[in-house]
């Protein structure tokens, strides 16, 4: 939990490509001038384009190659270790397409939050947009939650939705809902940052001080809904 001292929040972002959801944290968080630290970009892929925009930010930058270990555990033992060395508050999950071990979810536990492009329960899983399309939904999205050893489950944090148009392909569709995941992520680092977020004796967030957790996508922009 953040904001019980006077030092900054600590965040290790993990990423596994382009990075856009990292970029749209660090922007957020030096733009609004944020007591939050990014201690470090680590990725599972040493070509992660995400990692050369961080370097460029100066940001420190690592990575741990699942490719290199012969066990998703033996992976997941050295990336937690490369992730304790900042003692962060939180890890965040921003486009990193690995499926971690119980362990590595409890070693984190309380401080692992995930993005996925759906609004969960639905769609855990892989190919988000195509599952939408496929089963006609009108309204499609993202979800910021804390991450639980199940794939894709856990205590949400935030909602993001978009309309699902007609013609919409695969991609269309996630250019749509990736516009959403920036604001939704940078939001939610922010109530982090500032120790709003808790969760009940239920295992349900609560964010103090916050009155919507859902954010739509207007034709001016992405916006809290209003409820
Ligand atoms: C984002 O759409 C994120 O929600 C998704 O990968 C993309 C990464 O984009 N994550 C997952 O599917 C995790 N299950 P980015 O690298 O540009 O942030």
């Amino acid at each position: 939990m953040c904001a019980s001292t006077s030092s900054a929040c600590r965040l290790v972002v993990l990423i596994s490509g382009r990075g856009s959801n990292m970029q749209a944290i660090v922007n957020m968080v030096r733009g609004q001038a944020l007591p939050v630290e990014i201690c470090a970009v680590v990725a599972n892929k040493v070509d992660a384009a995400g990692l050369e925009w961080a370097q460029s930010q100066g940001i420190e930058t690592k990575s741990v190659a699942h490719r290199d270990f012969s066990s998703r555990e033996a992976f997941d033992e050295a990336l937690a270790a490369a992730i304790d060395a900042y003692q962060p508050d939180y890890v965040l999950l921003a486009g990193f397409m690995r499926v971690l071990t119980p362990g590595f979810v409890e070693h984190f536990n309380g401080k692992l939050i995930n993005i996925h492009p759906s609004l969960l329960p639905a769609f855990p899983g892989l190919h988000t947009h195509q599952q939408a399309l496929a089963m006609g939904v009108q309204w499609h999205g993202c979800t910021v939650h804390f991450v639980t050893p199940v794939l894709d489950h856990g205590p949400i944090i935030a909602q993001g939705v978009v309309p699902v148009l007609f013609g919409d392909t695969p991609s269309t569709l996630a250019e749509r809902v990736l516009q959403v995941e920036h604001r939704l992520y940078a939001d939610v680092v922010r109530w982090l940052a500032e120790g709003r977020v808790s969760l009940d004796t239920m295992q349900r967030v609560q964010v103090h001080g916050i009155a919507s957790r859902s954010f739509v996508l207007t034709s001016t922009g992405v916006e809290p809904s209003q409820r």
